[in-house]
């Protein structure tokens, strides 16, 4: 007799969305900024409790996306709660830009100690992601007294005026700014898959070696002198612009760049980072030595944080130069420093060992389906890449969205990413049976989109 309790699933009682999370979107399209960039399925959340969600109408859902790679240590981690609910009832804020408080030199040590960029380093807080790119944008300039920046197309680094700058994952998030902030130059991203300027699959070294010439033999020998080059800004594995590690050779290839030129290199890491690639930070898959790094989604397991990390050599510029009222709040680090114990004790081993398994799962349904052209990634950051059929590896954006619709009416909640990639960043905590009942879910919700 087995020992081992049956998986819990996902219940769906009611239509989704139920009555009662209806009548919330309706009052959200009313008073709601309408720029949300929302899937057509409605999930209206009430509750979590680990990998497992349950909405206003008492569905139950299976969580792999982690309300988008945030919740690292899951829903409401009973540790995370207490460490939150402890600090609020000492010090919720003093304003770290004017006072003094424990908490932001015991978490900027703290990331000395774990992050790849070479210690001693220095730390500053702000609340989200884009904030943690702005503030390295900045730094880069002060510290290089140059204001040009390398980014890459597909990219993602936030919507402020300056990380908008870089960011090119999609039309949309461009359409009606105008002219950027920011003197920005895309170049193609080493999509292995993909190749940019073929749009074959290819191999890491021939892509890789296609990037760095065109950084190298066009780009420095036409229109950027690399001496007016303040940083290039990279993601290890693109995350929105669709799940797509880079080879090793190409960010080995950037790092040799960058410190032939003094250029720095700015490795963005907000959603790769935090243990969701299998390692504390995607850039140790590549022995990769970033001079700044950004940090934030699952950094707080859901409270806003972001940092950036510099070369503490960097980092010296005077007072007033930058900072933020709400940044490295007592809350929110305390948050932080809970998911890093929690990181370090199990999590992160969890999302190598859970997430090998997960993507060995989605590469048997890639040999199923003639719809999946390609499943990739590291940990638990994988993407399904959807095409109309394995021999002419068509981009197919129609089924993706249909088979992300037919896993949410299932009860698994899954996002996509990039044009036709539907992307895995489950909580960390996930275990493998969690990932038997998503696979199967996944499996059929891709049968049922096919046909
Ligand atoms: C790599 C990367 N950088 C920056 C950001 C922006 O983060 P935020 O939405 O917290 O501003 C994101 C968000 O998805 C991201 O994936």
């Amino acid at each position: 007799m087995s020992t081992i309790a049956p998986p819990r699933k996902p219940q769906i009682k009611t239509e989704l969305p139920g009555p009662i999370g209806r009548k919330i979107v309706e009052e959200d399209a009313q008073w709601v900024n309408p720029s949300y960039p929302r899937p057509s399925f409605k999930l209206v959340a009430e509750r979590g409790e680990g990998v497992w969600v349950t909405d206003v109408d008492g569905n139950v859902f299976l969580d792999c996306n982690a309300g988008v790679a945030v919740c690292s240590t899951g829903h409401c981690h009973p540790e995370v709660v207490k460490a939150i609910q402890d600090q609020a009832a000492r010090l919720i804020h003093m304003c770290g830009t004017d006072f003094y408080y424990r908490h932001m030199p015991q978490l900027a040590q703290k990331l000395d100690e774990i992050v790849p960029v070479e210690s001693p380093t220095r730390t500053h807080f702000a609340n989200s992601g884009t904030e943690a790119v702005e503030t390295a944008l900045k730094l880069a300039m002060h510290a290089t007294g140059r204001e040009k920046f390398i980014a890459f197309f597909n990219s993602f680094h936030g919507r402020t005026l300056g990380s908008l700058s870089l960011t090119s994952s999609k039309i949309a998030q461009r359409t009606g700014f105008k002219r950027q902030v920011l003197d920005v130059v895309h170049v193609p991203y080493p999509n292995v898959f993909r190749h940019p300027f073929t749009g074959e699959q290819s191999d890491a070294a021939t892509v890789s070696r296609a990037c760095l010439d065109w950084i190298e033999n066009r780009l420095f020998k036409t229109t950027t002198p690399p001496e007016e080059v303040a940083g290039i800004v990279v993601e290890c594995v693109q995350g929105e612009g669709g799940y797509v590690p880079a080879p090793r050779e190409f960010l080995q290839g950037l790092r040799r760049i960058c410190d032939e030129h003094g250029i720095l290199l700015i490795v963005d890491e907000v959603q790769s980072g935090m243990g969701r690639t299998g390692k504390m930070f995607a850039s140790e898959h590549y022995d990769l030595k970033p001079d700044i790094i950004t940090i934030a989604k699952g950094i707080g397991s859901g409270l806003p944080i972001g940092v950036t990390v510099a070369r503490a050599d960097l980092m010296d510029w005077k007072p007033g130069a930058h900072a933020s009222t709400f940044g490295g709040n007592p809350v929110a680090i305390a948050a932080a420093l809970k998911t890093i114990e929690l990181l370090e004790r199990e999590l992160v081993a969890n999302s190598a060992e859970v997430g090998a398994y997960l993507q060995e799962g989605l590469k048997k349904l890639l040999g199923k389906h003639d719809c999946i052209g390609d499943v990739r990634g590291l940990g638990m950051m994988i993407g399904v890449e959807f095409v109309t059929d394995k021999a002419s590896m068509k981009a197919d954006a129609d089924l993706r969205d249909r088979v992300e619709t037919a896993c949410f009416e299932r009860g698994l909640i899954l996002l996509g990413c990039g044009f036709n990639t539907i992307r895995w960043s489950p909580p960390l905590i996930l275990k493998r049976e969690h990932v038997d009942v998503a696979l199967e879910i996944f499996d059929d919700a891709i049968t049922a989109s096919c046909s």
